[in-house]
Formats: structure tokens, sequence, C-alpha cells
């Protein structure tokens, strides 16, 4: 990369993170206010569909003070047959400082790696979310005030969520414990981190549920939907054997009555909407960090 970005969470180094953690930090309290140094222009490069990650960084981007364009696949050369390599050349020709990408294809980044511009990865295929595995971990960090020994079990759709594999090893390497579970067809291959769900939700500290991805690869599941709860999904009772100071986190979307029962969404445990609050304290520290601004 010719400027400083953010693609994946093993690229970035442990204190790095905590600079990220500390900003998001001050963002939410003391420096709510801040604005970049100077005008720069970002562009929001969503080639798949969000709420969460595209409208928190367009929050944070206006927060800072940004000059934000929203590109829209559908209206744009794309159409024309435009490759990616040249829609993100264009935005740097064109004046464009920073992109913030989101695209189907795993690790899309790696062609783009000697084009001008700062680029935030918001999520690749099945490969990478690092912007959700910061808000993750800073969720976790200003819950406990540590990641030393802090069990967390992830739980669900691990062989398709990039949100796992991200939170995975940005957990491990943070000094948390994680372990994974959910349908055995839905694991990554011999993951030594498995455990049984009515073993781990008492061991944990964090209950991490991911997303069913149906409209990827429900065939791949062998149950019905109406049957996932029960078998693999969080049950008031599996709520009631969590530890008492334990926490429910989802990255969202969320399939009511699928990974969750309804009445668990808003429960006093859960930080599902917490999460995304944070999302945008986070949003704001990465477009700080790679521009390389001071308060
Ligand atoms: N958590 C998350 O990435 O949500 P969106 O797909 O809505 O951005």
């Amino acid at each position: 990369m010719l400027k400083k970005s953010i693609l994946t969470m093993d690229k970035l180094k442990k204190k790095d993170i905590y600079n990220i953690l500390d900003d998001a930090l001050l963002f939410s309290n003391s420096f709510k206010d801040w604005h970049l140094s100077r005008k720069r222009l970002i562009a929001n490069l969503f080639f798949e569909p969000s709420t969460r990650t595209h409208y928190s960084f367009i929050s944070a981007e206006n927060q800072l003070g940004l000059n934000i364009a929203d590109f829209n696949p559908q209206t744009s050369s794309l159409t024309k047959g435009e490759s990616l390599y040249d829609t993100v050349k264009t935005f740097s020709c064109i004046g464009y400082d920073a992109v913030i990408i989101r695209h189907t294809q795993d690790n899309y980044f790696e062609e783009l790696e000697n084009i001008d511009v700062h680029i935030i990865n918001a999520g690749d295929g099945k490969g990478n979310h690092p912007s959700q595995s910061l808000l993750d971990l800073y969720t976790v960090y200003d819950e406990f005030k540590t990641f030393e020994n802090i069990n967390v079990l992830i739980v669900g759709d691990v062989k398709h969520s990039r949100v796992a594999h991200s939170n995975i090893h940005a957990f491990e390497k943070m000094g948390a414990n994680v372990k994974v579970t959910g349908p055995l067809e839905l694991m990554d291959k011999d993951d030594k981190r498995y455990v049984n769900f009515d073993k781990g939700i008492k061991w944990a500290d964090v209950v991490m549920l991911l997303r069913v991805q149906f409209e990827r690869h429900g065939e791949l599941l062998k149950i019905k939907k109406d049957e996932y709860l029960k078998k693999y999904g969080l049950t008031i009772e599996r709520y009631e054997k969590m530890k008492k100071h334990a926490i429910i986190m989802h990255p969202a979307p969320v399939n009511r009555g699928i990974e969750i029962d309804d009445l668990l969404v808003e429960c006093e445990k859960s930080r599902i909407f917490r999460q995304m609050t944070n999302g945008v304290y986070i949003r704001k520290a990465m477009i700080k960090y790679i521009f390389d601004e001071e308060f």
C-alpha cells in the first residue's frame, strides 16, 4: 500500500489497536466535536448491501468535517463493465484522499496496492471486517477494562463470517480466550476451538452470535430455520445458564428468532445496539489513524 490504510486486523499491531480504542473512547466523551485539521475528500464505495457499516462511516465522516461522496454502483460505470481497480484509480486521480470499500470478493484490496489513496476495508467477502472487529474489541474493553483471560464464545456461521475470521485472531492477539460453536457444517475445518454450545455458554464472558447468511449458503444447512434456534441459537434456557456478568453481542443485522430469541435482543445482557453506537466512535478513530492526525 502506498498510503496508510486499514485492510485486515492481522496487519494492525497491538499498539495501534490500543491507540484506536483510546481515541474512540475520547470521541465518545471529551472529543465529541473534534474535526480533522483540514478538509479532505472521502468516498464510500459499497458494492454490497450494508446499513450499519455504510451509514456509521457516513456519520463518522460528517462529524469529522470530511467532504463525502457516496458512490452508487447502479448509476456508475460499473454497469458498463468498469473494473474495481479502474474505479478506485479514478477516485484517486480526481482528488479523493481516501476510500471506504465493501466488496464481495475476498482480499479485493490486493489488486489495489499501487493506487495512491488511503483505503479502509469495510468488509471483503468472507475474509475480513476490521471496523466491526475494532468496535467489538471496544465494546468488550469498555465492559471488562481488560482482554486478559476474557472468554469469548463465537456462535453460529463461523465458516462464512468475515466478522468471526477477523475477531478470532484479533481477540486472541489482545489476550482473550476464544472458542467457537454452531452447526458442524458451518465450522472451519478441524478448528480446535470448537466446543459444545451448552458447555461453552457456562464458560463464556462474551457470547458473540453471528448471523446465519441464508442468502449466501442457506442450502448448506441441513436443518430448517425454525429448528435452528432450538439447536444452535440463544434460547431463554441457554440465556439462564450464562454467567451473571456475561454479555451478548451480535454484529447485526439479526435474524430475530433464529440466532437469538426475539425477547433477548434488547435484554439486560445484550450489547447489540450499544455496538452500533460504538461503531461510530471507532470509525472516527480509524479515519483519524489513516490520516495520522493528532488531537
Ligand atoms: N455488521 C455489519 O457489517 O452490518 P451491515 O452489513 O449492515 O453493515
